[in-house]
């Protein structure tokens, strides 16, 4: 907890690796990165559920389970999702800043919680059902692409097919040329924007420079849509429910926001679902019952067709792979706040301005949350409730993905179309690890079959093998 009558210890004595000469604590830093579940797991059972990385200012800290992430999560006002210090030195007043700052993670306090008011209706179930047709006419176009016997890179097609349902349900536009332009503008300024905030010189050649002029262009284009948008009564897209948003004194959305909101979710909403997607077909194509037991499911009760909105809520196993899938692999494996004041975490008195992460990876791998962790057990959210700190792959508090019941739609419609239709096999022998980003390394290569229901598992080599059980 964060508060506890006994005196706390003093953050010297924090447990954790000490830094090496010369490296410091960068050493530690870049194997968490180059060996991110190994290494999460290891400062786990060595040093505890409060660990320090970096001892010198700011202070970097890990603290584990679901007692610390309620403690984290649940005290906004104490723990920001985010710092001033990140971007204190950019300039203000420009379309880049506007940008970097009008992004819900980039925002705590009252600021965060009005502009995420006024962008609820975009993510409220009445509206989500509006989205339902576009994902299944997407997921239906891209899986009339794949031919039966040849070979795909799945991670990369579930980008594909994510980035269209972005495309059509954030824009709404029979316009592709427009849409392929704005999609090509967020993707360079996403490249150039941290080199730009971090070094902030307008100069030619320079990435800030680059930034300026790339979100100039992306806004301008913007204001004339969310113009129009705010036109159209009719519209059931994300941008015109965020351009026409207003709460109950009629307070709106201003332009700048929606457009920093609108970047925010582009760069964050299709990577995510797309990794969620790729490891859920794996761990499927690992577990043949599993699978069979699936589809027999959606045979059952969607005979075929894509699941209506009404039927996604009738799908017990359906839901239960899914959600195995986003705990054994959860798009985000840390989260991070930072601590306002000074205060106490696990018996330690922290300093304000320390970053403290958790670990939704982590807390999913605890045995005395799980039975069995490491194994893919769908049938265990038939009756499993834990709660929003054990079961966190949205994160949990006033951060919580604005989008959960959005993805969770996209997945499941994703999943019972395609299952029904194909059938996927892995390339045998596969060495396969994953990234710190929740990518499948060297990608997902699997061969398209017609649903025959002929399952079986293909092994596989490498590091996966140290993360899952049973396969
Ligand atoms: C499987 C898919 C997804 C996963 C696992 C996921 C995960 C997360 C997590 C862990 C956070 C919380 C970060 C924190 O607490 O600091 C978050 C926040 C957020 N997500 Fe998602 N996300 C997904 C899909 C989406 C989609 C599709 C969108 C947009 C259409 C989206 C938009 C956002 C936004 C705007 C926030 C910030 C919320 C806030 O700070 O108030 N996410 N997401």
């Amino acid at each position: 907890m964060v508060t506890d009558t006994a005196v706390p210890r003093p953050r010297s004595s924090l447990p954790g690796p000490q830094g090496l000469p010369l490296l410091g604590a960068k050493m530690h830093l870049l194997q968490l990165y180059l060996h991110p579940f190994v290494r999460l797991r290891e400062l786990y059972t060595t040093y505890g559920d409060i660990v320090v990385l970096t001892r010198n200012n700011p202070m970097l800290v890990f603290a584990f389970g679901p007692q610390h992430n309620f403690s984290l999560l649940s005290n906004p006002d104490l723990f920001y999702a985010s710092s001033e210090k990140s971007f204190e030195k950019v300039p203000r007043g420009t379309a880049f800043t506007h940008i970097l700052r009008n992004n819900l993670q980039h925002l705590d306090g009252e600021p965060h919680q009005r502009q995420r008011h006024l962008m609820m209706p975009a993510f409220h179930e009445r509206q989500i059902v509006n989205y339902h047709r576009d994902i299944v006419e997407q997921t239906q176009s891209l899986l009339d692409s794949w031919g039966i016997g040849r070979e795909l890179d799945l991670a990369r097609e579930m980008q594909r097919l994510t980035q269209n349902v972005v495309d059509k349900t954030l824009f709404g536009l029979a316009d592709d040329e427009k849409v392929a332009r704005l999609r090509a503008q967020i993707h360079k300024l996403t490249k150039v924007m941290a080199l730009g905030a971090g070094l902030p010189i307008d100069f030619p050649g320079l990435p800030y420079r680059q930034a300026l002029q790339l979100a100039q262009k992306f806004a301008t284009e913007m204001r004339e849509l969310i113009e129009q948008k705010r036109g159209q009564a009719e519209a059931t897209d994300m941008l015109t429910v965020l351009s026409q948003s207003h709460d109950e004194v009629g307070e709106k959305l201003t332009d700048d926001q929606v457009i920093g909101q609108v970047f925010a979710f582009y760069t964050t909403a299709y990577q995510t679902i797309a990794n969620a997607l790729t490891w859920t077909n794996f761990l499927l194509m690992q577990h043949p019952h599993i699978l069979a037991n699936l589809l027999a499911e959606l045979d059952e009760k969607l005979h075929g067709a894509p699941p209506t909105s009404a039927q996604l809520s009738q799908l017990p196993l359906l839901e239960g792979v899914i959600k195995e899938g986003l705990r054994l692999f959860p798009p985000a494996i840390i989260g991070k706040r930072i601590a306002m004041s000074t205060c106490e975490l696990g018996g330690y008195e922290l300093a304000a301005g320390t970053t403290i992460v958790y670990s939704e990876f982590l807390t999913h791998r605890l045995p005395e949350l799980y039975t069995e962790p490491n194994r893919f057990r769908p049938e265990r959210w038939l009756t499993l409730e834990p709660s929003p700190y054990e079961y966190l792959p949205f994160s949990a508090g006033q951060h919580r993905c604005i989008a959960a019941p959005f993805a969770m739609q996209e997945l499941k419609i994703v999943l019972a179309i395609m299952l029904q239709r194909y059938r996927l096999a892995l390339r045998p022998n596969l060495k396969l690890s994953v990234d710190f980003t929740m990518r499948a390394k060297p990608g997902m290569p699997v061969r398209i079959f017609a649903q025959d229901r002929q399952f079986k598992r293909t092994p596989v080599r490498g590091p996966i093998l140290d993360m899952l059980e049973g396969i």
